[in-house]
């Protein structure tokens, strides 16, 4: 676990993460186990609903990432005391929480998208919050308008200005009906973060539900909160006049065990990840034994690897229980490999599939399709672009050099230079500690084949 800062804790974790630049030797397969720790898109929701207890919580198995160093840092310049009391566990006291000035929170902001929800814990502990302009990852443009709406039906009075968002809520907050126009992850936590102590009932429809939703709610109900879980992605809120803190031990990153899944795949390796849950991937089981993968479900984690020749697949993201957009750039790479064409059609975020240019790059054969499959119909309303990938396989994979657009576009550059023939130099991939803890050191209990040479 980090100390205050995003640094590292051992030194020769920061000579060896601290580097922007590798250069990386393919053709290998990757083979040995890594052992995943809690979600990056869970642990740090649950550490901004720390703000809404009146005593300490404990957050277990955090994974040690620059995610959660930027709300760590967030929450301490709001005066939450945060402490590592072991490895990825935290301990946080919001007893001290007072307003922080703008100049202090955007420093700490980073390129992260987390601060917009401290909008509704801030609102119910201080009468106001400010959010800093936000960052994540480029795969679309990002927008909160789902978030602010949600929160001015709450009562918030939102004043969006050129440094950020300042918000208040001189009457407090009260019980909201809300139906979300497609069901994001991040408005849906706003909500719940907000409804909890809200004064009333608020319903919510048209939520998302995935694992990672459905852990906070575990969490909030710890808390003291009464959320209720109803069919066809409602949930009832009512509010209540005050929560305690947690003791919570996060559920394990699906993200970054389907990550080592495809590595697996596209390396021809033979990957143990330590930690991964069958229930929360079934999705991604399927497609992945689809694609000509095998995998063994066992007590402590599951093993992926090739079961003979990879096979073409077609893959449509979507929201949980979907094929989760977040699986789709590692799968690519794998599917250069497969025997015939695959199709991925992205239709969460309009600008993710990006980053097969440089796979092409390396020999792949990707064609992309911004109007995505010819159907009128657009998920997340007031989409111009959906994209569709159409990947023509197999293609072997020779070395270049590339740069990391986004963190898992970023994780799938490494992936492919590893199932390359010859050497790649992958640069910026500093932003892949954001979501994967101990990358390189992983890489490396695998057997890869790498140099950080800046
Ligand atoms: C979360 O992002 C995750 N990030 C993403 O993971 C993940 O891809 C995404 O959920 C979908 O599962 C975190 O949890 C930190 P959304 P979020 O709101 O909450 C549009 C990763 O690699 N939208 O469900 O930002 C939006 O543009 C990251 O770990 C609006 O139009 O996702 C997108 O097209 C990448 N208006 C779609 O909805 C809004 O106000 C889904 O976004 C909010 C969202």
């Amino acid at each position: 676990m980090s100390t205050p800062s995003s640094e590292p804790a051992s030194a020769q974790q920061t000579s060896r993460e601290e580097g922007e630049i590798l250069e990386i030797r393919g053709g290998r397969p990757l083979v040995g186990r890594v052992d995943v720790k809690g979600a990056k898109n869970f642990a740090t929701k649950a550490m901004v609903a720390s703000l809404l207890g009146e005593t300490e919580s404990v957050l277990r198995d955090v994974p040690d990432i620059s995610d959660v160093a930027v709300v760590r840092s967030l929450l301490e310049v709001h005066g939450v005391g945060v402490v590592e009391e072991s490895e990825g566990v935290l301990r946080l006291d919001p007893t001290g929480a007072v307003s922080a000035n703008f100049e202090e929170i955007d420093a700490h902001a980073g390129a992260s998208r987390i601060p917009i929800l401290f909008c509704g814990p801030l609102l119910h502990l201080l009468g106001q919050a400010f959010i800093p302009d936000l960052g994540g990852c480029r795969i679309g443009d990002r927008p909160i308008d789902f978030h602010l709406d949600a929160l001015r039906k709450f009562g918030a009075i939102v004043d969006k200005q050129p440094s950020g968002i300042r918000l208040s809520a001189p009457e407090g907050l009260h019980g909201a009906d809300i139906e979300l126009p497609y069901p994001s992850v991040g408005a849906t936590e706003q909500v719940l973060l907000t409804a909890v102590r809200a004064r009333g009932t608020t319903e919510l429809r048209n939520a998302a539900i995935e694992p990672e939703i459905m852990d906070l709610i575990a969490v909030l109900q710890k808390m003291g909160a009464i959320i209720s879980y109803e069919p066809n992605r409602v949930i009832f809120i009512e509010g209540v006049d005050k929560l305690r803190g947690y003791d919570h031990r996060s559920i394990f990153d699906r993200n970054e065990a389907a990550s080592w899944a495809c590595a697996a795949l596209a390396t021809d390796g033979d990957i143990f990840v330590g930690g991964a849950k069958q229930q929360e991937m079934l999705t991604f089981l399927n497609v992945f034994r689809k694609a000509g993968g095998d995998f063994d479900i066992q007590e402590d984690g599951i093993r992926f690897r090739r079961d003979g020749a990879l096979r073409p697949v077609s893959v449509e993201t979507d929201v949980h229980p979907g094929f989760m957009t977040d699986w789709q750039q590692p799968l690519i790479v794998a599917l250069t490999q497969a025997e015939g064409v695959s199709t991925v059609h992205e239709t969460v975020y309009e600008n993710r599939l990006g980053f097969t240019q440089a796979l092409n790059k390396m020999g792949a054969d990707i064609v992309v399709h911004p109007e995505g499959i010819a159907s009128p119909e657009r998920r997340v309303p007031r989409r111009a672009l959906e994209q569709a990938a159409v990947i023509s396989g197999p293609t072997p994979l020779h070395g270049a050099d590339v740069v990391v657009p986004d963190l898992r576009g970023g994780y799938s550059y490494v992936i492919a230079a590893l199932a390359a023939n010859g050497t790649s130099i992958v640069r910026n991939v500093g932003i892949i500690r954001r979501g994967y803890e101990k990358f390189f050191d992983k890489l490396t209990a695998l057997g890869a084949d790498f140099d950080v040479i800046g």
